[in-house]
């Protein structure tokens, strides 16, 4: 494992705990299933916004602005993302099932590509 890798690693519960805390800090609902496991491990790094989040950085430049956010994303195949979530990709590290089973990163393929309003219409059903 290159010196890069391990720091990306020790980076990780870092970014995620910040994401967490700041959700439970706005007083937002506990967040279920595969919108937690965005939440968790994905959105520090891939949240919309280059400024505050690395990857949509690095992908508006690699891909373009507007494919850098990969949430509600169509192009992106289930077999890729879940390539790219097992295996990493340059320079973002892979999970293992031990972080994300199976089952999770399943449900968390589908909520990806979903198209973003309908996340929002969930988000706000799961308010009620
Ligand atoms: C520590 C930051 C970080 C975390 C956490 C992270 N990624 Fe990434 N991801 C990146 C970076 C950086 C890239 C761009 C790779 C590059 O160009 O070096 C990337 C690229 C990707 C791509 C490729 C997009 C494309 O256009 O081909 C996908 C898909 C992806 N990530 C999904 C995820 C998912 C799903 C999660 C959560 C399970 C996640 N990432 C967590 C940093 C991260």
């Amino acid at each position: 494992m290159s010196g890069r890798r391990l720091i990306l690693r020790a980076l990780i519960p870092g970014i995620a705990l910040l994401g967490s805390s700041t959700l439970v800090a706005a007083g937002a609902p506990k967040l279920e299933g595969a919108e937690r496991t965005w939440a968790f491990y994905c959105e520090g790094c891939h949240a919309a916004g280059i400024e505050e989040h690395p990857a949509t950085l690095r992908l508006s430049y690699t891909r373009s602005p507007e494919l850098a956010a990969i949430k509600g994303r169509q192009d992106l195949s289930p077999e890729y993302l879940r390539q790219v979530v097992r295996m990493g990709y340059l320079e973002m590290v892979g999970f293992r099932k031990t972080e994300i089973s199976d089952a999770e990163l399943e449900a968390l393929i589908k909520f990806i590509r979903l198209p973003v309003p309908a996340q929002i219409k969930i988000q706000a059903q799961g308010e009620q």
